[in-house]
């Protein structure tokens, strides 16, 4: 996607050569008007392929996320981290282990909010080592419902996540790829 490619040379900043810092429009301010054309982008993608709600992980998803859902006219749900695990019937839970941030959270989703015929989209900031993906994976089949596609804002392809949720036949759609980065250099997949 053009526009955030732009965006991304305009505002990023390679903080190292693992970690791009995009404050100022998707992580802490926000911008409405390029979070509309992400939301576009991604309704276009998947419609017509059945998709009942979209999931995404609490807080920098939520903006992509909630455009999406609105230009899809669907439900959205905001799966919440929690510190330690709830002793409840009512909540689906799964540990996710944060490489970036070497720390763990349970992945919490109330069973009110899924059914076994929901056909889930899954939309996330970043893609990373994808074990924020693939604990949300767990709580959908955990229901018995389905993932039928992932997408993504900024794909840091050079990390293992694209690679691991495409041999796992996962459908993943993402608005820009990087390749390298390095400091004050940001290299996109062709
Ligand atoms: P993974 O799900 O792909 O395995 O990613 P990982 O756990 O490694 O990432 C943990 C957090 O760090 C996530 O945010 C993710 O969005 C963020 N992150 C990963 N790489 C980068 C990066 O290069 N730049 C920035 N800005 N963020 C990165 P989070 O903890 O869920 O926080 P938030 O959603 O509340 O912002």
């Amino acid at each position: 996607m053009k526009e955030l490619q732009k965006k991304i040379l305009e505002e990023g900043h390679a903080l190292s050569e693992s970690i791009l810092k995009v404050d100022s429009f998707l992580n802490h301010k926000v911008d409405p008007s390029l979070m509309y054309s992400i939301g576009k982008s991604f309704a276009e993608h998947f419609k017509d392929m059945g998709i009942t709600k979209i999931f995404t992980i609490e807080s920098s998803g939520i903006a992509p996320a909630v455009m999406t859902a609105l230009q899809m006219d669907l439900p959205m749900v905001i799966l919440k981290k929690k510190e330690s695990k709830i002793l409840s019937e009512d909540v689906y839970q799964t540990t996710v282990h944060s490489f970036t941030k070497d720390s763990d959270y349970e992945l919490t989703l109330s069973k009110k909010y899924i059914c076994p015929e929901d056909n889930i989209l899954i939309i996330d900031d970043f893609l990373a080592n994808g074990e924020a993906s693939k604990g949300t994976i767990r709580l959908v089949e955990q229901c018995g419902a389905k993932v039928t596609g992932i997408e993504i804002v900024i794909e840091k392809s050079f990390q293992p996540g694209r690679k691991l949720l495409d041999k796992q036949g996962y459908h993943v759609y993402s608005l820009a790829r990087i390749k390298r980065l390095a400091k004050d250099t940001i290299e996109f997949m062709d």
